[in-house]
């Protein structure tokens, strides 16, 4: 027998004493002189607000690197709602947070230097962090409720919580620390108030600064904002709106939502986005998003480098161009050709030519343009002729096209939608096509999810010009090593400069362009539709009929049925969805909304929809082509989720809403009606659908719970029509050898089998004779599983889209079929 020996017992009891007494002491909300927190002790609270909504203290901010920060109590994730030093971390040892006698709060730290302080002093100062989140220091012996003397509301740092002031003089900015995903600068972000009182985002970067929200091809008047009012306040309030003396007001999806706890945060990736707190889970779910499309921030990727989406942010450098740095995208490209050089003898036309990269375009630093309708030879001509041009953009519209030369390439983005291609100026001797087929061969592609992050791969959006492949391999090669010449050229802030000249007659060619969504009225469409002759199909939000606009664009017409609310309601959601923009997405070319009719106006999608040919008996859809589609398909639903306005959850994703183009890319349809059906009109909250959407077979069960739906539903009836590509047949209609419905309980045990044997042969559509790609069938029978899971543990539509992206190999094998 061990005896425990006196000394012994007298330590444990005093440890467990110690224990309790650190365990149960709850963090004060007000504390005087005198009192300090340590960075070891970094898992106790300095302060917590009374009703213990807010902490602050230390945060973890990367290895071994702190911040004293304020965040919500219940985030699982503690995120900083405001930061003392978001530019300087301190270390994780030695550092200390302490309220001086003198009345100053400072952060000290490793070595004792003070890194941070509030620069208050006085006798009997408290510092508070209050209800609402501020962090206030102040003398309570001056009258009423005492004076205060700093607070942490009047220095905000990259987010604003409900009640708290943006002014004139306070910007937020995004942090410093870089993300582990170096494909995206991080810092460089601001929203502030401009010198004419309006609310804008501003890129500033180490060599250009530019203003990309609200939306610079308009005035401030089109985008809704006013420069008359000189207050300059921007508010959040404890509903969801936000307001600014501007005339700014945007609304959190879940407006009104009692007790919901939100802030309004500049994301690094340039965006500004307003975030409610999930309480179940802790998480924070985006409920607002200044940009609708991802890639609309200036200065995300570098000089000669385009940003695209697929299915996430990703920088490509131009054709013929290799990144600087290859961890640092904000370095940009630079040529792997010599420089023209432009004091040489022989005509401009001996020495260079063009290549084009289409549906592309870069904001600013414009050197010349031609107004309205020039040729695309003259512009090209203007281009080659100025030796400070290094490409130009042309944009055909009507009679004619805008011309755009470019000096400097920077904000570029490519959107497979953006009527206007560029067209970069390279010696004439550069074979770009050459080296890059030369350079293919070295480095293979690989179905590898660990790989490097910076992929120069080929973006899905220019498959959109499939015929065009040779882009698809320069896109590929473009960082290949091989320099042949350095160039560096000073930016010149004279451009930035130059750009404000530009006569309104040219900005009403731009908006001629990018607005291509319009209204119609009743009548358009009643005659594109021949009086609403030939129908394509019916579902349950209407029925759809084929129309031809007057310059012969064929359409789908859609006469909705069962609309909520009034015509301004419906035009406020039509303008929302009119400006989602995804190549697998179907795009919403207008609407009508008179009385009664309520119609939209769709592309039309050529080759029917996924359950034809997935489940019809007269045809066999290839694995090519299915891997293909839910490739895309993922690509849309991650973009509706995550990127374009991330409360747009579709609820009614099946086979029958999967439209197939003639070279079958998925185009999800129907999405954004989900809010307009009508709802119970008491409730005034937008995710609480109580008109149940969604068809039987794909519904995710938490239907039938009644708990708020959120993005995770579209996710679980993804998973089923992935598995039923894999199947080739409906998963409802599973039945036993004994003609018994199968349990969804019962499919994921067999799926379950499948993915722990690995053999998914049985389970893949036999009228494919064994032609399929057995890694990518297990990777989808593993995925749909995912997706069936309990709603908190199945994977977002962005892991999803990753997932199946790793393991996309149609360059790998060109041959299969
Ligand atoms: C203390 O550390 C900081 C960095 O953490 C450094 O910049 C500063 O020079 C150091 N001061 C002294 C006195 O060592
Ligand atoms: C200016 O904006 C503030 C804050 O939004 C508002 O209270 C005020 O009424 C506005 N003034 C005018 C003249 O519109
Ligand atoms: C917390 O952060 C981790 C890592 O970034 C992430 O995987 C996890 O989903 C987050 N948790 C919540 C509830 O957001
Ligand atoms: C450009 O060409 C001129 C004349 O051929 C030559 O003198 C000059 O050095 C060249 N400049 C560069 C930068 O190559
Ligand atoms: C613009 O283009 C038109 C048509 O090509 C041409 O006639 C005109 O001279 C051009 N204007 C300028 C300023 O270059």
């Amino acid at each position: 027998m061990l005896r425990k020996s006196p000394r012994l017992a007298f330590l444990i009891s005093l440890l467990s004493l110690l224990l309790r007494s650190s365990a149960s002491a709850p963090a004060p909300h007000t504390l005087g002189a005198g009192s300090s927190l340590s960075v070891e002790d970094h898992a106790r609270a300095f302060l917590v607000s009374p009703d213990a909504t807010f902490s602050c203290g230390f945060l973890e901010a990367g290895n071994n690197a702190f911040s004293f920060s304020i965040w919500y109590t219940d985030a699982a994730n503690k995120t900083a709602v405001w930061t003392a030093n978001p530019d300087a971390a301190v270390n994780g040892r030695g550092s200390r947070i302490s309220f001086r006698h003198d009345g100053g709060l400072a952060l000290s730290g490793a070595n004792g230097t003070t890194v941070w302080e509030s620069k208050t002093s006085g006798a009997g100062l408290s510092v508070s962090l209050l209800d609402s989140g501020n962090l206030v220091i102040s003398d309570p012996s001056s009258g009423g409720g005492g004076r205060t003397m700093w607070q942490s509301f009047d220095w905000p740092t990259d987010t604003l919580v409900p009640s708290q002031r943006l002014i004139k003089d306070t910007t937020l900015v995004t942090s410093q620390r870089l993300t582990k995903d170096t494909t995206l600068v991080s810092r460089y972000f601001y929203l502030y108030y401009d010198n004419d009182n309006v609310l804008r985002l501003r890129y500033d970067g180490p060599d250009i600064s530019s203003i990309y929200w609200p939306d610079p091809y308009y005035g401030v008047f089109p985008n809704g904002r006013t420069t008359y009012n000189s207050s300059r306040i921007a508010v959040l309030d404890d509903t969801g709106v936000f307001l600014s003396s501007d005339n700014l007001r945007v609304v959190a999806s879940d407006l009104g939502h009692p007790g919901v706890k939100r802030r309004l945060t500049i994301d690094p990736d340039g965006n500004l986005r307003i975030y409610s707190l999930d309480p179940s889970t802790g998480g924070w779910t985006v409920t607002w998003a200044a940009m609708a499309q991802a890639c609309s921030a200036h200065g995300l990727c570098g000089r000669n480098a385009i940003c695209v989406y697929q299915p996430s942010l990703r920088c490509l450098c131009v054709p013929g161009h290799e990144m600087v740095d290859r961890h640092d995208w904000r370095q940009g490209c630079r040529p792997m050709y010599s420089v023209p050089n432009c004091s040489q003898e022989a005509p401009p036309e001996q020495r260079f030519k063009f290549v084009e990269v289409p549906h592309t375009d870069f904001y600013g630093y414009d050197v010349g343009y031609n107004a309205s309708s020039d040729t695309f030879e003259h512009c090209k001509k203007l281009c080659l002729e100025m030796c400070s041009c290094a490409a130009f953009s042309y944009r055909p519209f009507e009679g004619g096209g805008v011309c755009y030369l470019k000096g400097f390439l920077y904000n570029g983005y490519t959107s497979p939608n953006f009527n206007g291609n560029i067209y970069l100026k390279v010696p004439i001797g550069f074979d770009a096509s050459a080296q890059s087929v030369s350079a293919r061969s070295s480095e293979g592609l690989a179905c590898n999810p660990d790989g490097p992050e910076i992929v120069q791969g080929t973006p899905d959006t220019f498959r959109a010009s499939r015929n065009n492949a040779k882009w698809s391999y320069l896109f590929a090669f473009a960082g290949v090593l091989g320099v042949l010449d350095i160039i560096f050229i000073a930016t010149s802030w004279w451009f930035l400069s130059s750009k404000q000249s530009i006569p309104s007659s040219l900005e009403a060619g731009y908006r001629m362009v990018t607005g291509q969504f319009r209204r119609f009225t009743y009548r358009e469409l009643k005659d594109a539709t021949g009086n609403f002759k030939e129908e394509l199909g019916r579902g349950g939000s209407g029925v759809v009929y084929r129309g031809v606009l007057d310059k012969g664009k064929v359409v789908a017409v859609k006469k909705l049925t069962n609309v909520a609310g009034g015509d301004e309601e419906f035009w406020a959601e039509m303008t929302l969805i009119g400006r989602i923009n995804h190549i697998n997405l179907v795009r919403i070319w207008g609407f009508c909304s008179q009385g009664k009719h309520k119609l939209l106006v769709y592309e039309y999608v050529e080759n029917e929809s996924l359950d034809r040919h997935l489940f019809g008996t007269d045809r066999t859809l290839p694995w090519r082509e299915r891997y293909r589609i839910a490739l895309g398909t993922a690509r849309g639903l991650a973009y509706l989720h995550h990127e374009c306005l991330e409360w747009v959850i579709h609820c009614d994703v099946k086979p029958e809403n999967i439209l197939l183009t003639r070279e079958f890319d998925a185009k999800i349809a129907d999405f954004g009606l989900a809010k307009l059906s009508k709802r119970d009109g008491a409730a005034g909250d937008s995710m609480q659908l109580s008109h149940m959407r969604g068809t039987t077979g794909y519904m995710a069960p938490e239907w039938a719970l009644n708990v708020p739906i959120n993005a995770k539903v579209d996710v679980y009836s993804y998973g089923i029509v992935l598995l039923e590509m894999v199947m080739g047949c409906r998963v409802c209609d599973q039945t036993t050898a004994g003609g018994e419905r199968l349990e969804m309980s019962q499919i994921a045990q067999a799926l379950r089998q499948v993915v722990a044997t690995g053999n998914v042969v049985p389970l893949v559509d036999g009228r494919l004779q064994g032609q399929f790609n057995p890694r990518q069938a297990l990777e989808m029978v593993r995925i749909s599983l995912s997706c069936m899971e309990d709603r908190s543990n199945r994977p977002t539509m962005d892991d999803v889209a990753k997932a199946l992206t790793a393991c996309d190999d149609e360059d790998e094998h060109p041959a299969y079929r």
